[in-house]
């Protein structure tokens, strides 16, 4: 097949998507792919010359991480130009994307810790009405972007006064933050990929960070996790956890591959995210349990790109 890879991108996961891009822009080609790299980056973002020649391909292999790329931006472009393309579609895109509508959306199949949304402006304009609301929160608590991918501006908060202090940050880059019930256990993600046009739920992963939580650093450093596969949570948790994963999935009508986070407390899964653009990167997730699963990394990518083709 002749495939285009987008990679890049303009959103602060550029880097990330630069380091999954090249990589599986090289595992087509090892595959026997005929594979352009198509950079989107901050000069030719606005003109879309990098759309113009997409139709001279088979399909397009976006792994454009985070904003414009992961929700739902990219997808309408695609759409409109009639070009077969890998991941979800725009639905699935903007409403994985967005944390709050998300949780809305799967906290009638899964479930979600306590959440709420506060805007710039509500934290800005009375701190006093603000400092009700978040009486009403437990400390510890989790504070993270609206929109961010790759755990960017997030962090787990201590004391009100650590919460104070992240949120006034944050709000200098954001406009919305939404702020978390803090869950302690087991982190784990689960990868899925569709084959022969079915979701195929992949062994779980389950993540020991070095550092507090699975955070930016701990994701891209080499040595700052531990990665447990199959996860160590039990048989009967594992089903649960996967059941809730292929659940969350389906209702989003998520399309080739994507990667649903959460923690496991209690016996119970706590919905975190889905990740419809999953990183796949050399320490990345989901290609770690493809390899689980038996699937080497030039499969698993063959398998998205052929999965978008048909
Ligand atoms: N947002 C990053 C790329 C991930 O989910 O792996
Ligand atoms: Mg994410």
């Amino acid at each position: 097949m002749k495939i285009a890879v987008l990679l890049g991108g303009i959103s602060r996961e550029r880097e990330i998507s630069l380091r999954s891009g090249k990589r599986i822009a090289q595992a087509l080609r090892n595959f026997g792919h005929q594979v352009d790299e198509i950079d989107v980056n901050f000069e030719n973002f606005d003109s879309l010359v990098w759309a113009k020649d997409l139709r001279n391909y088979d399909v397009v292999f976006n792994i454009l991480h985070g904003t414009f790329g992961e929700d739902g931006h990219v997808q309408s472009i695609l759409d409109a130009i009639q070009i077969p393309y890998t991941g979800s579609g725009v639905e699935a895109s903007v409403i994985a994307f967005d944390k709050y509508l998300c949780n809305l959306y799967v906290q009638d199949i899964t479930t979600v810790p306590e959440f709420l949304l506060i805007t710039k402006e509500e934290f800005q304009k009375d701190k006093n009405i603000f400092q009700n609301t978040i009486q009403k929160i437990n400390i510890p608590c989790v504070i993270k972007p609206r929109k961010e991918g790759s755990s960017i501006g997030t962090h787990i908060c201590f004391s009100q006064d650590e919460l104070l202090e992240n949120l006034e940050k944050e709000f200098e880059k954001y406009d919305e933050m939404i702020i978390q019930k803090y869950v302690k256990g087991t982190e784990v993600t689960v990868s899925i990929i569709d084959i022969d046009g079915s979701p195929v739920v992949l062994p779980i992963l389950e993540l020991r960070p070095k550092k507090l939580f699975y955070d930016y650093e701990a994701k891209y450093t080499d040595g700052m996790t531990e990665f447990v596969i199959p996860a160590e949570i039990g048989e009967e948790m594992t089903e649960i956890v996967k059941e809730s994963a292929l659940k969350i999935y389906k209702k989003l009508e998520c399309k080739h591959f994507a990667r649903v986070d959460g923690i496991v407390s209690d016996c119970k899964f706590y919905f975190l995210e889905v990740n419809t653009l999953p990183g796949m990167t050399e320490l990345s997730d989901l290609p770690m349990s493809a390899k689980a699963y038996g699937f080497d990394f030039e499969e698993l990518v063959n398998t998205i790109a052929t999965e978008a083709f048909k």
